[in-house]
């Protein structure tokens, strides 16, 4: 998987991904991460890349030629017109089974807007997706990609140690993931449910089940008509 993030701040995505699970994966070759500069395609020698919006209003536009120039040279890179997110509030709200959709992609470019955004022209030639990591406003683009970015990159074969540990989790089914217990079998009192300490994995494969859709209808109930429930989770859920 290539990723390629058309942004102001380089140094801001480079930064916060280039650590940990994502840093290995890397290094591994399973994934690459290039920051591409819009500065860099700025096309005045003050290097400005905005200007005030037409009409009036408050704050700056990101000008489209300089955009629109870091996404011509990257195309003529890659022999390609690639797919183009657009990180905006505005978009459709990402989510588990787009992150899906996405790890299944070669490249994936990001753009990301500052200031009040970007001139809508340069939008309208190059974005084919526009999306929002949620119902509230950030200053920019980045932290949105960095989230999609780790996202779907745990999606990606062999980027987890373990492959089937993202087949199991909260969301899959449309279920929240069961709770997980370690050592020491007591904490404060508290101890570690009798039946994951059984060894018998039938029975624990039903508990776990039972306390994903218990979870579900208690913290996220607007997830349950999505989630293939049996007769008897139904029952159990209206007592
Ligand atoms: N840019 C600013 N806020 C955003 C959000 N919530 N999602 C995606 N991009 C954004």
């Amino acid at each position: 998987m290539n990723y390629h993030v058309l942004t102001l701040f380089p140094q801001m995505v480079l930064n916060g991904l280039h650590t940990s699970i994502i840093g290995r994966a890397e290094e591994k070759g399973l994934l690459h991460i290039e920051a591409i500069d819009i500065r860099d395609y700025a096309e005045n020698k003050h290097m400005r890349v905005d200007d005030y919006p037409y009409g009036g209003g408050a704050g700056m536009v990101m000008q489209p030629g300089p955009v629109y120039g870091a996404y011509q040279a990257l195309s003529d890179r890659l022999g390609k017109r690639p797919r183009v997110i657009y990180l905006t509030p505005q978009g459709r709200v990402f989510s588990q089974s787009l992150a899906e959709e996405y790890s299944k992609e070669e490249d994936l470019v990001f753009l990301c807007g500052h200031y009040e955004g970007i001139d809508e022209r340069v939008l309208e030639l190059i974005v084919t997706d526009y999306v929002s990591i949620g119902d509230y406003v950030l200053t920019g683009g980045e932290l949105p990609a960095m989230v999609m970015i780790d996202c779907i990159s745990r999606l990606v074969p062999g980027v987890l140690s373990n492959d089937v540990s993202a087949e199991f989790e909260t969301f899959h089914d449309s279920l929240l993931e069961y709770p997980q217990y370690t050592r020491p079998e007591t904490f404060m009192e508290k101890s570690v449910p009798e039946v994951l300490l059984s060894g018998h994995h039938g029975n624990i494969d039903k508990w776990r089940r039972e306390q994903s859709v218990i979870r579900t209808a208690k913290f996220r109930p607007d997830l349950l008509p999505f989630a293939d429930l049996s007769e008897k989770e139904k029952e159990l859920l209206k007592t």
